[in-house]
């Protein structure tokens, strides 16, 4: 019964019939170009539901004027078997046209937590993900939603508008899948030239000396950083920034205090190929 729908409409109806016959629906938000990151998502969505519903839709509205919209990496045909052979029942593909149709006025702005990291560097980015995600829920009427921790600041976004919106949706938050070298699993990585890719272990061996350092008694996040940095230097990575933030409200810390969730955060520049990684955690 595994299937593709390109309508809304119909994604619609088929999710209203799921929902009518007492199944639990989950749903696997991506941009495609599925790599065993995004599968892990489905295989989790299998756990905590009936009948799991993965979207494919390459956002225009969180994407810069600047940024790689047009050259992201798509490949719609390999995705919808992956997504099936991983337990996935159908796959939302909507073309862009359906989604933002002509007239189209209506964006969901979080406020606060989306001025910081990732929303900083790139304006405008998470209004555009929330609005998309607004708009998954509504379509796809899922019961839970899974997301990854690769994308630490989306999460808290998208927990806050579900809050807020009081969206009936359980989000359910899968870890990093990285590679055998520690680089985090991403569509983009596609990008890398060879020596790029080889270089960018740089940004998961910079947060794994941040994480030893804490465990071995570093408190001071500017000695956190200020090591992470002369790491990422030894690289041709420029550094758009390096974070050590309250793993709850995305606040800067000064001091890493015992028991306060931590986020380290950074956003790296190999050429015009921007990668971000994070660990969360608690000292
Ligand atoms: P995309 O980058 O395709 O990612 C889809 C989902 O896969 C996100 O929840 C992301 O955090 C997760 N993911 C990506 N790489 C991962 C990895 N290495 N390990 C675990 N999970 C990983 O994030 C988006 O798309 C979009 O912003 C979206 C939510 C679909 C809205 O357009």
């Amino acid at each position: 019964m595994a299937q593709v729908i390109r309508d809304v409409a119909e994604m619609q109806a088929t999710a209203a019939q799921i929902r009518a016959s007492g199944q639990r629906i989950g749903v696997v938000p991506t941009m495609g170009f599925l790599h065993e990151g995004h599968l892990s998502l489905i295989r989790l969505a299998r756990q905590h539901s009936d009948v799991v519903i993965t979207t494919i839709f390459v956002n225009p509205a969180q994407f810069g004027p600047s940024e790689d919209f047009n050259r992201y990496p798509r490949d719609l045909d390999r995705d919808k078997d992956l997504a099936f052979d991983a337990g996935s029942n159908y796959v939302f593909a909507p073309d862009t046209g359906a989604m933002y149709p002509d007239g189209y006025t209506t964006y969901v702005n979080v406020e606060r937590m989306t001025t910081s990291l990732e929303g900083k560097s790139r304006p405008g980015h998470f209004r555009g993900v929330a609005t998309i995600v607004a708009k998954l829920f509504n379509i796809t009427r899922p019961h839970c939603a899974v997301f990854g921790q690769k994308d630490a600041q989306q999460v808290i976004v998208v927990r806050q508008m579900v809050r807020d919106l009081n969206f009936d949706i359980e989000i359910i938050v899968a870890p990093t899948v990285r590679e055998r070298d520690g680089l985090a699993m991403s569509s983009r990585n596609s990008y890398l030239t060879l020596a790029q890719r080889k270089e960018a272990t740089v940004l998961y061996r910079s947060l794994a000396m941040a994480e030893d350092g804490i465990r071995s008694g570093e408190r001071e996040s500017k000695q956190i950083v200020r090591k992470m940095t002369d790491l990422i230097a030894s690289s041709s990575g420029i550094i758009d920034y390096i974070s050590v933030a309250d793993g709850t409200t995305l606040d800067e810390v000064k001091v890493c205090e015992p028991g306060r969730p931590i986020l380290i955060s950074l956003a790296v520049r190999f050429g015009a190929t921007r990668l971000i990684d994070n660990i969360a955690l608690t000292v």
